[in-house]
């Protein structure tokens, strides 16, 4: 018979690092799968291995049901919003808006986005004690399940069961809630990813040490302190805030800071041009400047060139040292191949500016490390001549410090807002784009994936979407965001305005986020007719399982599930369709390929082809098997079938005959029926 899986218990994170362990040291695990340490610790014969016994680290109430957090099964399906992907402008889009809790998305996401995410950018709640932070959780363990679940004792796990069920906003529950979806993040970066999280004075110590237990403290890279233009909490017992903080971490070493361009009095070095369309330049000396600018500093860096008139130029520090050029050999023919060198006689007038800025490469051999500046006849090597190279304004950056105050700070943030929506005042506290615009130069070229998943208004994609229309590339973007009740009491502009201004019955921020994107898009085209990139967004939402679908069985047996199949309605196949999809690794903007089996609708994407409907028929099964065998383009390599939606009969033919044909054909199709 064929393999069978009951899919909702699968929707989870998969574990890579136990998978690597499993490729790398299978003889550590025994025929159960169980990893054995001890095994594990005798194999490491390394001596510079050394186990430490004594540790440190962050430790909370609820730690150990976080980590069941991350690994516990998503409760919910996704579903496409059909009429909003089909408009022309998001029909063929890569962004995406997805509405649901966010746990929920990120296990969804984890297999289809697998490394796949570029930069991560998230805002969350900052348990301020006034921001309305509050733990929430629909899990309903009792003490018994939730003490066999993770290992506590009965009176731990009504302490946690207390938190997670009372609307804490301890730093346990703060904790509790960022663990598991931080932990899920850093599976969607790709190694060169990088994570930033806003916080403030409020969790910013918990925020550090726990993102130094998951992404590791040799990844972290910093913490940009970002002025808010604005000072709060400024009382006699208390100093006033006017900074937030924006945590860094890399995925991996491989990640790298990409610099910014040059700004204010960075500029007034480059105050030449050749009108010749390459824009403006500085010229700097050949020889290196400022800091380890003497020979000895770079041996190979030491070396003779030849000066328009024949004559031999060495590189001599101003008060009569044997200094050293900024490139090598060959970084230097470079430069005299591609015409960056410039010649100036002795006494020339040259505006001549300190620069510390060296081209790296590795030193090289040198005919002259016999002379050094203790023995040398420094007359011999002087020359009237001096080269320079042509710094162009385009290709110059600048690395980022970790002091950000150039930035407009929170109202400029609102006053973006604003100007979508007509002056109205629709959230709180909106980041200013050009944070985040900021955030995408340092770390992301040119058509990368964007994730936030604290979407709040949106401004993650507002800056995507504009970056992309101003230097014409193609970075995409994932927003998610909770259906947040609007309270009309708190809130009421944005309560009136959601309700009577969208025509939306319960007003949730989801629909402030939707409609800021599509705004933000609108402007855009307004303003650039020309411009014709992804200005559009997919939605897709998650949306609970059915109510007795989720039952729990040691082994599966269809016959005996109290799931009443017949209840279920297009939409909800749909919806299945779309989980398993992502499940199976195909990302949610890519559309499936509708197959006709003799009259039977199959659906096929990535080597995987769906049977979903009823009405499955031997004929079906023909034409399936001619096809695969004689359509180069069709070549699945697993067949998923709906259990409850195909007989019996024609799961066991399918299986059968798929086994001969992989047999016959020396093919390895998978048969896989999933509940
Ligand atoms: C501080 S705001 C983000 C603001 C955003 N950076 C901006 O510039 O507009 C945090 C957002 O996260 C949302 N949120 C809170 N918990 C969430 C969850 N579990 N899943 C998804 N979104 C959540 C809140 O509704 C809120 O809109």
């Amino acid at each position: 018979m064929s393999n069978e899986q009951k899919i909702t218990t699968e929707i989870k994170v998969p574990n890579k690092d136990l998978e690597t362990l499993k490729i790398h040291f299978p003889h550590c695990f025994d025929k159960d799968g169980n990893f054995q340490f001890e095994k594990f610790k005798n194999n490491l014969t390394e001596k510079e291995i050394n186990f430490s016994t004594e540790s440190y680290g962050l430790d909370w109430l609820g730690k150990s049901y976080a980590r069941l957090l991350a690994s516990d099964p998503a409760t919910t399906l996704l579903k496409a919003d059909e009429t909003h992907n089909a408009k022309p402008e998001n029909n063929n889009s890569e962004n995406l808006l997805i509405k649901g809790d966010n746990l929920e998305v990120l296990k969804h996401l984890a297999n289809a986005y697998y490394e796949q995410v570029k930069m991560i950018y998230i805002d969350p709640p900052y348990n301020t004690g006034s921001d309305g932070f509050t733990y929430q959780d629909d899990r309903k363990f009792t003490v018994k399940e939730l003490q066999q679940l993770i290992g506590v004792d009965a009176e731990k796990a009504k302490r946690i069961l207390d938190f997670t069920q009372s609307k804490s906003n301890s730093h346990s529950a703060w904790l509790t809630f960022m663990y598991p979806r931080l932990y899920i993040a850093k599976q969607l970066l790709k190694d060169e990813g990088v994570i930033y999280v806003s916080i403030d004075d409020s969790e910013v110590s918990q925020l550090k040490m726990l993102l130094d237990e998951i992404f590791g403290e040799e990844n972290f890279r910093g913490i940009i302190i970002r002025a808010t233009g604005t000072t709060t909490g400024q009382e006699a017992l208390k100093i006033g805030s006017s900074y937030d903080s924006c945590l860094c971490y890399s995925k991996t070493a491989k990640f790298q800071l990409k610099g910014i361009p040059l700004k204010g009095k960075d500029l007034n070095r480059f105050n030449n041009d050749d009108n010749d369309g390459k824009g403006k330049y500085a010229l700097l000396q050949l020889r290196k400047t400022g800091n380890a600018d003497r020979k000895e500093d770079r041996e190979g860096m030491f070396f003779p060139i030849t000066a328009p008139d024949g004559s031999q130029v060495f590189p001599i520090g101003p008060t009569d040292y044997l200094s050293r050029w900024r490139t090598g050999k060959d970084k230097f023919q470079k430069f005299l191949d591609e015409g960056l060198i410039v010649w100036k006689e002795n006494g020339e007038d040259i505006e001549e500016f300190d620069d510390d800025e060296d081209e790296n490469e590795e030193d090289e051999i040198t005919d002259y490390s016999s002379v050094t500046n203790e023995n040398v006849d420094i007359s011999k090597f002087k020359s009237k001549w001096k080269p320079y190279v042509k710094y162009y304004l385009s290709e110059r950056t600048k690395q980022v410090s970790n002091l950000w105050t150039d930035i407009d700070g929170n109202k400029k943030g609102s006053i973006e807002l604003k100007l979508l929506f007509e002056k109205k005042k629709l959230f709180e506290n909106p980041k200013p784009t050009d944070f985040l615009k900021r955030l995408i130069t340092i770390s992301c070229s040119s058509d990368e994936l964007i994730l936030d998943f604290f979407a709040g208004s949106g401004t993650t994609a507002d800056a995507v979407l504009n970056m992309n229309s101003d230097d014409l590339t193609n970075r995409k973007f994932i927003l998610v965001q909770i259906p947040e009740l609007i309270d009309p009491k708190k809130s009421k502009t944005t309560y009136t305005y959601v309700k009577n201004d969208l025509g939306i019955e319960v007003p949730t921020i989801f629909d402030v986020t939707k409609e800021r994107v599509i705004r933000a898009a609108r402007k855009i085209k307004t303003e650039k007719t020309e411009y014709d990139g992804d200005l559009g967004f997919k939605i897709f939402e998650t949306t609970p399982i059915w109510e007795d679908y989720n039952f729990e069985a040691e082994q599966f047996d269809s016959s005996q599930t109290l799931f009443d199949v017949g209840k279920l309605t297009e939409d909800d196949i749909k919806a299945l369709l779309t989980t398993w999809k992502t499940y199976d690794g195909i990302a949610l903007t890519q559309d499936l390929e509708s197959i006709d089996l003799s009259g039977y609708t199959a659906y096929y994407g990535n080597g995987r082809l769906y049977l979903m409907h009823k009405g499955f028929t031997t004929d079906s099964l023909k034409t399936l098997l001619e096809k695969i065998d004689t359509d180069k383009h069709f070549e699945p390599k697993s067949i998923i079938a709906f259990g409850y939606h195909l007989e019996s009969k024609s799961l066991r033919e399918i299986s059968e005959n798929v086994k001969t044909y992989n047999n016959k054909k020396k093919s390895d199709i998978d048969f896989i029926t999933r509940y």
